[in-house]
């Protein structure tokens, strides 16, 4: 019977046909221990010398790292395997036998060096967990909305306007005229819930950010969702419940992958249960000069002082209330006890050096409020009109909130750098191949 890896479980003592690839193989000359992989998990096949047809067994002999195969045998269950599973191989053809010279061998290789071959390095364990975790990360996100009553609305990634700062902006010959690539469509969102009450949009988002750091990339998968009559309150309700419910699908689904990764999940698990914390901009500044760190009382959060306060605190964390001046045009404002003016905002921080994974807010309503600032900040008034009539024709309270794909699976999966969570990163000094 053909099947796959994923699907062992039921079948031991069942004769199966398994298609894949050697990821190692070595052999005695009588006994042969091939690891096979075939893209829903790995399993290691048993072949005897006695047990397979001697041509099928001469061709294993000079079987290849990365050849493709095909396998027939009887499934044992091995509990002393990884997969839990073991093949006794009963033959044995070799789709194709791959080259001598495959690049990714099984000695260490740097970081550079599987990102010049990331078209390889795919083929690898530990990337084979952190993108299947990605793509439950990214199922759960579009289950929770659904169930939540958001539609998912497409918004443009060529846009005429930015959203979060005209410097960070990719810039796009459009026939005659200049473009950007999209820095989140949260925009056209707001224009969104006047038509469908609830939205979300997830595409690919581009920062032109001169950062080099391990978490950030220039081209990032950004979930955008927006939702009209919600407060900042509500907002942050919906994040901690959309957070919650992407962890617990993880846990429960990705297993195997976190244990290849070999995954401490303690504060995974803790916080799927447990209230984030929630502190204002100003009591974390405050604390954090408490602890003995110099802060900038009115400026953004620093990556040290996030990293540092989810180490703390071992759970997510909202920092609500920024300075408006450190946040975008669009936040709701108000002036506070002490004068500063701030925004209705929170930016969630995820614990274990996870950093900011979500930004979000309350939007401005008022149409005369939003258009000063937009005058204030010398952007195209003209670009913004389309933009300007959700506040001109029946304004309501709304808010919204982004959360950052790799961000996130950086954060659940514990891998070092935000590279490894994308299938083919791209960053200031990365886009081959
Ligand atoms: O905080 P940001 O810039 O917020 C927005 O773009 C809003 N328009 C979202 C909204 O309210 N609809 O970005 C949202 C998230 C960040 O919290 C972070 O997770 C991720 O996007 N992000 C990046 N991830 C990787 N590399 C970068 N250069 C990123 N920039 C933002
Ligand atoms: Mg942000």
């Amino acid at each position: 019977m053909q099947t796959t890896i994923s699907k062992l479980a039921e079948l031991v003592g069942q004769e199966v046909t398994l298609k894949g690839w050697a990821q190692n193989f070595r052999s005695s000359g009588k006994i042969a221990f091939l690891q096979l992989r075939d893209g829903s998990g790995f399993v290691q096949v048993v072949m005897s010398v006695s047990d397979i047809p001697a041509p099928e067994w001469e061709v294993l002999q000079k079987l290849t790292i990365e050849s493709s195969v095909e396998v027939k045998g009887l499934v044992k269950a091995e509990p002393r395997a990884p997969s839990g599973f073991e093949i006794s191989g009963t033959s044995f053809t070799a789709l194709h036998i791959a080259p001598e010279d495959y690049p990714i061998g099984n000695k260490e290789h740097g970081p550079e060096f599987l990102f010049d071959n990331r078209d390889l390095a795919l083929r690898t364990k530990t990337t084979w967990a952190v993108l299947r975790i990605r793509d439950r990360v990214f199922y759960s996100i579009e289950q929770f909305f659904h169930e939540e009553g958001f539609i998912r609305f497409d918004t443009p990634i060529l846009q005429p306007t930015s959203c979060e700062d005209t410097t960070q902006l990719f810039s796009v010959d459009y026939y005659d005229t200049q473009m950007f690539l999209s820095q989140s469509g949260q925009l056209y969102s707001e224009a969104g819930i006047m038509g469908f009450g609830k939205v979300y949009a997830f595409g690919p988002v581009f920062r032109a950010e001169k950062s080099k750091t391990r978490h950030h990339l220039s081209e990032l998968w950004m979930m955008d969702a927006e939702m009209a009559f919600y407060d900042q309150a509500m907002n942050m309700d919906v994040q901690e419940k959309m957070v919650k419910r992407i962890v617990k699908d993880v846990l429960d689904n990705c297993k195997a992958e976190l244990a290849i990764l070999e995954r401490d999940t303690t504060i995974l698990q803790n916080l799927v249960d447990n209230p984030f914390v929630r502190l204002t901009h100003a009591q974390a500044k405050a604390e954090l000069a408490a602890d003995g760190i110099t802060v900038d009382p009115l400026d953004d959060m620093g990556t040290e002082e996030e990293i540092y306060l989810g180490n703390k605190y071992k759970l997510p964390i909202f920092i609500e209330d920024y300075p408006a001046a450190v946040k975008a045009f669009y936040m709701k404002r108000y002036v506070d006890k002490d004068g500063v003016l701030r925004a209705r905002n929170a930016d969630l921080i995820a614990p274990e050096e996870g950093r900011e994974i979500i930004g979000g807010s309350q939007r401005e309503e008022s149409y005369d409020a939003l258009k000063k600032e937009i005058v204030d900040r010398n952007y195209p008034l003209e670009e913004y009109e389309w933009y300007l009539n959700t506040r001109k024709y029946g304004t309501v309270p709304h808010s919204g909130f982004g959360i950052g794909l790799e961000r996130t699976v950086r954060w659940i999966t514990g891998v070092h750098h935000i590279r490894e969570t994308i299938p083919f990163p791209r960053m200031l000094n990365r886009f081959r191949p």
